[in-house]
């Protein structure tokens, strides 16, 4: 969470590179923004609460000429959403900006005797402290003394009063990129900010110094060695950045989705058969497996629900799924041969970071479903493996979701076809399913006016179930995470044949239900569990497979779904959804994209 930048140039024009590479920063946290400023006069700090576009609006006529600074977009973690906690932070001859969380900074209070000195309540104003202390005109020396005192997760844009045009940075966990061009150098949180200077980058490497000038980038170990850096290539335009005329990222990362799904299956189908040479993963990986841990957080892990089903039933695989979150304080005892997965559309959620490195210190393979190449998860397991969503903005994941459908469909088919629990013609018949599933998305989007109009009947609801059996459940506990996170409705996912067990007590007159009715086994008894709401006066809205639809009583709203194989039918079930959330928000006149407290990049445990 958190967003930073840095910049030197050449040119006076660090003011609007900082606060343009912010607004792409933004989507990582939204509560308070702030920059510095250098020029030959010295450094200005300019920040405040409140969003980005807030704080151009204010300053933009005030003539701020410079051509090097920091900026920092914020998620508030320690203190309040108030300016005086707002990042850059100062302290002698030091500005910094920081993303992530410090762990022993009140440690460091007493340590230091800073108490009286603070001027905020944040973890990072003591950092800046302890590195004024080491400070004494050689700044890799004193970055490599301060981050000795640091427990936490850090990454940290560095200016010293008395070194114009030079930015440092160091990190841990949370990530740093940078690039550099004919006339400058710029570091970020992530690629986006970068895209528009040069399509090559680098990855800064964890608890490396980086010192960054308007003619030079160099890294040094914490032995203040030289390290050499291999430059990578950003492979999606910077015009994917744009919202392309659709109000929001959301509608159209939605839009984006059957693309999405598309190039993320295409180059690993070869004759019909899920092929995986070009990510370096071997059969052997799946011929060995004892069973598979997938970890994940939010709507990654709901993708990880659906993989589990298919890889226990497809693949004969005993799969289990866990909150990344909760994985390594569970202490859970791996076998040798499991294989963990994790989903990620970031790869640097710190939950399913550290879940990894708990099973790397075990010796347990680890393979990651990632959406951003140069990620730190992706330098961390053993088999990285993309999806090709393009950059997801919106905070509300969507097209990343159903790509991490689609690659972990491609895994079940090929683990299926190795250990020989489906025939090659079943897999095969199996992968063209899924090749279908982009036109199966495409026709839900042809109907996004009817999922509009029933939008917009739930504007006034304050609370909402998801019902459904199987496959269907799973999805609707994904839909019910869009709808809350961006429509401030409470609704709850349940299986509709847990409702008995207690949550039908809450049903009452009017209370609106959503339904989910595409497993073609599971009909009748979904059937049933529908008529029992109705029955209590519920308000019945239901996503339903055509061929299904005949089944259901005339008195139902109905949203017709497209017909495929019941497996494959999450992908425009999911999309539907997705469409329904975004609607609700619409109508309700939200900030689709950025939720309140919620931030794309969740780098904090
Ligand atoms: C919900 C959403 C979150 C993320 C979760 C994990 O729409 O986006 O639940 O899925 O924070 O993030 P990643 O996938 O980046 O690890």
């Amino acid at each position: 969470m958190c967003g930073i930048i840095g910049y030197a140039g050449t040119a006076d024009n660090a003011f609007s590179v900082l606060l343009d590479s912010l607004e792409f920063l933004e989507y990582r946290g939204y509560d308070s923004v702030g920059m510095a400023i250098g020029n030959r006069e010295g450094l200005a700090v300019y920040k405040d609460k409140g969003r980005v576009n807030e704080l151009r609006k204010k300053i933009e006529n005030a003539g701020i000429k410079g051509n090097y600074g920091i900026g920092h977009t914020r998620w508030a973690t320690h203190g309040g959403v108030n300016k005086a906690n707002a990042h850059p932070h100062q302290a002698g001859k030091v500005t910094l900006v920081h993303n992530g969380i410090i762990e022993n900074y009140q440690e460091l209070i007493e340590r230091y005797d800073l108490r009286k000195k603070l001027r905020s309540e944040t973890d990072t104003e003591v950092v800046a402290h302890v590195l004024d202390h080491y400070y004494d005109g050689d700044a890799l020396k004193a970055i490599g003394k301060m981050v000795k005192e640091l427990k936490g997760t850090f990454s940290f844009a560095i200016i010293f009063a008395d070194q114009p045009n030079a930015i440092y940075a160091i990190r841990t966990v949370s990530p740093i990129v940078m690039t550099k061009t004919a006339d400058c150098s710029i570091l970020a949180s992530d690629l986006m900010s970068l895209s528009s200077f040069s399509n090559d980058y680098y990855v800064l490497p964890e608890l490396s110094i980086l010192k960054m000038t308007s003619s030079e980038i160099r890294v040094y170990d914490l032995s203040l060695n030289e390290i050499e850096l291999q430059a990578k290539h950003i492979d999606w335009q910077v015009e994917a950045l744009g919202k392309a005329g659709y109000p929001f990222y959301m509608e159209k990362e939605m839009m984006e989705e059957p693309k999405a799904v598309e190039d993320t299956i295409k180059e690993r189908i070869r004759n019909g058969l899920p092929d995986f040479e070009s990510d370096a993963l071997s059969d052997e990986v799946f011929e060995k497996l004892h069973s598979i841990m997938i970890v994940a957080c939010g709507t990654a892990r709901h993708a990880g629900l659906v993989a589990k089903q298919l890889f226990e039933r497809v693949a004969g695989i005993h799969t289990e799924v866990e909150y990344a979150s909760e994985f390594i304080y569970n202490e859970p005892n791996l076998h040798q041969d499991t294989l963990l997965i994790a989903i990620s559309q970031s790869g640097e959620t710190i939950d399913t970071l550290e879940a990894i490195r708990y099973a790397k210190k075990q010796n347990i393979r680890t393979l990651a479903i990632i959406n951003v190449k140069g990620s730190t998860m992706s330098q961390l397991v053993d088999y990285p493996l993309f999806t090709n969503a393009g950059p997801e903005i919106a905070v509300a994941s969507t097209k990343a979701y159903t790509s991490q459908l689609s690659l972990l469909y491609l895994l079940v088919g090929r683990a299926a076809y190795v250990r020989g629990t489906r025939t090659k013609e079943e897999v095969e018949s199996f992968i063209s399913n899924l090749q279908r599933a982009p036109g199966l998305m495409n026709q839900v989007l042809e109907c996004k006016d009817q999922i509009h109009q029933i939008a917009k009947e739930a504007i006034d609801d304050k609370s909402l179930f998801m019902i459904g059996r199987g496959l269907d459940y799973l999805s609707l506990m994904e839909g019910s995470l869009k709808l809350k996170e961006i429509s401030y409705i409470h609704s709850e996912s349940y299986a509709s044949g847990e409702l008995k067990h207690g949550p039908i007590s809450l049903i009452e007159e009017g209370t609106p239900v959503v339904a989910a009715i595409t497993q073609d086994h599971l009909v009748s008894k979904s059937l049933s569990n529908l008529k029992e709401v109705k029955a209590r006066g519920a308000r019945v809205y239901a996503f339903v497979k055509e061929s299904l639809i005949g089944n259901l009583d005339k008195d139902i709203r109905i949203i017709e779904l497209p017909n495929a194989d019941s497996d494959f039918m999450v992908f425009p079930t999911a999309l539907a959804l997705q469409l329904y959330a975004y609607y609700v928000s619409m109508e309700k006149g939200y900030d689709v994209d950025k939720p309140r407290n919620l931030a794309k990049v969740v780098t904090v445990e």
